[in-house]
């Protein structure tokens, strides 16, 4: 369904794994390497790589977000029973690099980026986050790459959402942050900005009392009047 968002909104800023760009996308590559227990590592590679960041967060003991990738494929590994060599973990975690965009990623900031400004803002580190923007040739329509790294904390801490407001020196109700993670959604939700949850997979919502504003199950859904 279409989703026409209000003219008070001036900005549209975008979770950058899940969101723009497609995590199981590695599957397949783990599958030269791990046969049949490719997704299952590629899961709780996520699953961990998401809980280091809060725990991180919670001791105050920030890692760049490419260490916290390492640190989450080596668990998934071990925790499968599977060896993970020197080389092939640095393989696996320069793939999120240049991980792909999902299909109505780059005609979808095309179209928007012609209306208001964009941006991603992501717990990725610069360099990853850039370089897997450029990857995907999205860098013409982002106003702003904004990544946790320059405040070393990473999402759902308020401060990071600021982020969006603080770039693009707008009111927390003019931009609209869009994710497909719905702890992200709450997150953001949380601290005061527009959200729309992208379900791209047919979710649920987190059971935390938090609503996003809208849903849509795809990028290509969002017009500007
Ligand atoms: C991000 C992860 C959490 O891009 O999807 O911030």
């Amino acid at each position: 369904m279409p989703l026409s968002l209000p003219t008070s909104i001036k900005s549209i800023v975008f979770d950058a794994y899940g969101t723009l760009f497609d995590v199981q996308t590695l599957d397949a590559f783990l599958k030269e390497h791990y046969g049949d227990k490719s997704q299952p590592i590629n899961a709780i590679w996520r699953q961990k790589q998401l809980q280091y960041t809060w725990l991180r967060s919670l001791m105050g003991r920030y890692e760049p977000f490419s260490n916290v990738t390492t640190d989450a494929l080596r668990y998934a590994c071990q925790v499968q029973g599977e060896v993970l060599s020197a080389s092939l973990e640095q393989q696996l975690v320069q793939r999120y690099y240049t991980l792909q965009a999902f299909p109505d990623t780059l005609s979808s900031l095309g179209k928007l980026a012609s209306s208001v400004q964009l941006a991603v803002l992501s717990n990725a580190n610069p360099e990853m986050l850039e370089q897997a923007v450029h990857h995907n040739g999205l860098h013409p329509f982002l106003t702003h790459i904004l990544s946790v790294d320059s405040i070393q904390m990473y999402k759902p801490i308020p401060a990071v959402y600021d982020l969006a407001t603080q770039a693009f020196g707008l009111e927390k109700e003019e931009i609209v942050f869009v994710s497909s993670n719905t702890w992200d959604v709450a997150g953001a939700k949380s601290a005061g900005l527009r959200v729309i949850w992208l379900n791209r997979y047919n979710g649920n919502l987190e059971e935390l009392g938090i609503e996003p504003d809208w849903q849509i199950s795809s990028l290509e859904e969002i017009i500007l009047t």
